[in-house]
């Protein structure tokens, strides 16, 4: 930990904080106040405070401020409180320094920098592998494991060591195989353009998992692209076409016979620190609104583009599934599809689930405490 400045500010009775020789920030003593961790104002079992903010003097002012020779900061409020502070936990929230629970940043890729060897599933019994593992799916927002079980609906098992399964009108598992008179082109055996899964739906699966349980085809590659270098690209191109996808909200909907679902939102959404969060690519599934003729002439252009560029050799990883093979990635970041097969050749028979992404971050977090545990587990 780089080492840290303090001083109250006379005007606002807030405090100003620097580490190291980064410009200092001026911090609200109410900011301050909410985070005191002893033990009149915090529950250190439940991580939960002790009192309601709305309760706090709203004129609330830091008085006196020193670091102790243990390294804490001590605070005096006008009220009277006195609070020890840890300085590296403050830096790190405000985003000038990390600590080993901090996620790993994505990381976007493209078809020569995006791909991954496999997983032996037998490994991530070891925790130092699978926190391994959990940091490079955060950052690239995929992950193909192989060696899995392989009996049917084993899936299941394999998913909530990441998550909670997210149960659907579908259930919580779906088959991914060749039907007659199939309801979706998924159970046929015709290619897949890359694609989000359920933009429709509230909320919008996190995780998908693709477990391949039999395989007798040679065609039928699964492929992703990266959805945040896509759309990083088509800004780079056509700044006025990104910036239709990310302002025009756009209507999705499913309708079958047991459920109608319905949702909003923009093609490509950012998070709030500008970086490309979400993507709703799933052009058999979404009604633009009727806006004016240029607007939706951008919107047609960049919607067009962003197809091209997920479904080109410059930005789409193929790989074949295998029997064991299980993939896990990112539904809001990843546009995922697969190439044709001939259905005649074989069977190829799929099982998919989702999750929600806290899985995968709780997971990590707990690894990076050095826990030890090797699934996400409930709290008993
Ligand atoms: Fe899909």
């Amino acid at each position: 930990m780089q080492s840290i400045t303090i001083a109250p500010d006379k005007v606002t009775g807030g405090l100003h904080f620097s580490v190291g020789d980064k410009p200092a920030i001026l911090l609200h003593p109410l900011w301050l106040r909410e985070r005191v961790t002893d033990d009149e104002s915090f529950d250190a079992r439940s991580g939960q405070r002790l009192y309601e903010t709305a309760k706090l003097d709203p004129d609330l002012q830091i008085k006196r401020a020193e670091i102790t020779p243990d390294g804490y900061m001590s605070l005096a409020f006008s009220d009277g409180h006195q609070s020890k502070l840890r300085p590296d936990s403050l830096a790190c929230e405000i985003g000038q320094s990390c600590n080993h629970e901090t996620l790993p940043a994505p990381k976007s890729w493209t078809a020569e920098t995006g791909r991954r060897a496999p997983i032996d599933w037998e490994t991530l019994d070891n925790p130092k592998v699978l926190k391994s593992m959990l940091r490079d799916f955060l950052k690239d927002g995929y992950c193909i494991m192989e060696n899995t079980p392989t009996e049917r609906d084993s899936l299941l098992r394999l998913a909530r060591r990441f998550g909670f399964v997210r149960d659907t009108h579908w259930g919580q598992l779906f088959n991914v195989e060749k039907k007659p008179a199939a309801s979706d082109i998924a159970y046929t055996d015709a290619a897949l353009g890359a694609h989000t899964d359920n933009p429709y739906r509230e909320p919008i699966p996190g995780l998908q998992y693709l477990h391949c349980l039999e395989n007798g085809v040679a065609g039928g590659l699964s492929t992703l692209a990266d959805g945040i270098a896509i759309a990083e690209q088509l800004r780079a191109e056509a700044p006025e076409q990104a910036d239709v996808l990310e302002q025009v909200s756009v209507r999705f909907r499913y309708e079958g016979e047991r459920a109608i679902l319905e949702n909003y939102g923009p093609i490509i959404e950012r998070d709030h620190a500008g970086i490309v969060r979400r993507m709703r690519l799933s052009s058999r599934l979404d009604f633009v609104p009727a806006l004016d003729v240029n607007t939706l002439d951008l919107f047609y252009k960049g919607r067009r583009r962003l197809d091209e560029l997920a479904n080109s050799d410059a930005y789409q990883i193929r790989f074949p599934f295998k029997k064991g093979t299980l993939l896990m990635m990112d539904n809001y970041r990843l546009l995922h599809g697969r190439t044709a097969f001939d259905g005649h050749e074989g069977r190829r028979h799929l099982q998919g689930c989702y999750t929600d992404h806290d899985g995968v971050s709780s997971l990590y977090r707990m690894l990076a405490r050095g826990s030890q545990i090797t699934r996400v587990q409930r709290d008993v």
